[in-house]
């Protein structure tokens, strides 16, 4: 097939994982017969530094034409100043509303070759495997954000329609996994969440009988998932606890560089990243995990371009280096650890 990709490396540890994600690309297109059309666009504080602004209007239409969108990370010290005018993370903002992919898919499986890596006890992850699905166009991030000399605010608004459709993409992952959902709120203290809790509880009553559903408050899902994170299927929550929650998660499968993510609408293009960011105490020497992407790059290749078997051998490529032992520094504990480009090597080898 013909596809055409939107690269966006970024800021930091960015382009250093993007790498190993475009070389898997092209191994996967000359192994299977394809042409994947690869289009590296500036982005984030890199664009900043060229143009002016995170998401300048070449990238963003370049990215709206495409099949799919690859990005590494954002942000990073040189652009973070309270007082700056333009910020990286604005251009994510833009982007993922500009593309309208409102459902933020972050599974968390944790590979058994990995389970010393975490922090937390092995008898407690072994056989942890879950989905959130994080409202991603929405909530406070998107609100009208003010501040004066002795006050700010950030406000949070949700619609019926952005609940029931995030509720609707959790709950059709639900049916196809083990048909348990979780929906995470603060609806003892927010409207939003009152709202989201009686809209969460109509459309799983009306449209999918089938799927058992929970509520359950926030601050006690932050503890109950590292308490007994194999309870849990899919998780579904608003924008801001989303993003909270599976950085917390990413210790289940032990590490943050580990957790891919696809970013989905209507329609089949999407845009894809690992969870982590910039990373920009450990950016510049070449040891960042670039597993994240890499997943992340199998979920691009199954969800937009429909190639299934391509994603499943990236998966298997990954699950068989971390099988050998390849490791980089975040979850080599003890043992001798691999750069990204040799970790990325032992991936390709195996694809
Ligand atoms: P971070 O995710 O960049 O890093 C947190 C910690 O995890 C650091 O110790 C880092 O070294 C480690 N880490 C992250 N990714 C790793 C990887 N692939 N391999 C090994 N270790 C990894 O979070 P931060 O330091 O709080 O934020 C830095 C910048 O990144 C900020 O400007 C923030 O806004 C931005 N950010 C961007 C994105 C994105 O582009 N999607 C996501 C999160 C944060
Ligand atoms: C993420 C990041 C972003 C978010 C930031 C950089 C705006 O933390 O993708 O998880 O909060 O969504
Ligand atoms: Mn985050």
């Amino acid at each position: 097939m013909k596809a055409h990709i939107a690269i966006l490396p970024g800021d930091g540890i960015g382009p250093e994982v993007i790498a190993e994600g475009t070389r898997c690309l092209h191994a996967l297109a000359q192994r299977h017969g394809h042409t994947f059309t690869l289009s590296e666009l500036p982005f984030g504080g890199a664009a900043i530094d060229l143009s002016g602004e995170p998401l300048p209007t070449e990238t963003l239409s370049t990215c709206l034409a495409a099949d799919a969108v690859l990005l590494g990370a954002i942000g990073g010290p040189k652009w973070s100043a309270p007082e700056a005018k333009v910020r990286p993370e604005q251009g994510l903002l833009a982007l993922r509303s500009a593309l309208g992919v409102y459902a933020n898919l972050r599974p968390v499986k944790v590979h058994p070759a990995l389970l010393s890596a975490s922090s937390l006890k092995p008898e407690v992850l072994t056989g942890v495997d879950l989905m959130f699905v994080r409202e991603l166009t929405g909530g406070i991030y998107f609100g009208e954000k003010r501040q004066d000399a002795d006050s700010a605010t950030d406000v949070c608004t949700y619609t019926v329609a952005e609940i029931e459709r995030i509720v609707r993409a959790a709950a059709q992952l639900a049916r196809q996994r083990r048909g348990k959902l979780v929906s995470i709120d603060k609806a003892n203290v927010l409207e939003t969440s009152r709202l989201w809790r009686r809209v969460c509880t109509r459309v799983m009553r009306e449209e999918f009988p089938d799927v058992s559903l929970e509520h359950m408050l926030v601050d006690a899902a932050a503890m109950h998932l590292i308490r007994r994170p194999r309870d849990f299927d899919v998780l579904v929550t608003e924008n801001m606890f989303g993003d909270i929650l599976t950085d917390e998660a990413s210790m289940l499968a032990g590490s943050l560089g580990l957790l891919p993510s696809a970013s989905l609408g209507e329609g089949r293009r999407g845009l894809y990243e690992p969870i982590h960011g910039s990373a920009p105490d450990i950016a510049g020497r070449g040891i960042a995990n670039p597993c994240g992407t890499l997943l992340s790059v199998a979920l691009l290749l199954r969800h937009s371009l429909g190639l299934s078997a391509e994603a499943e051998a990236l998966e298997q490529a990954v699950s068989a280096a971390l099988e050998a032992g390849a490791r980089t520094p975040d979850v080599a504990g003890d043992a001798p650890a691999a750069s990204t480009r040799a970790f990325g090597d032992a991936v390709l080898s195996r694809l």
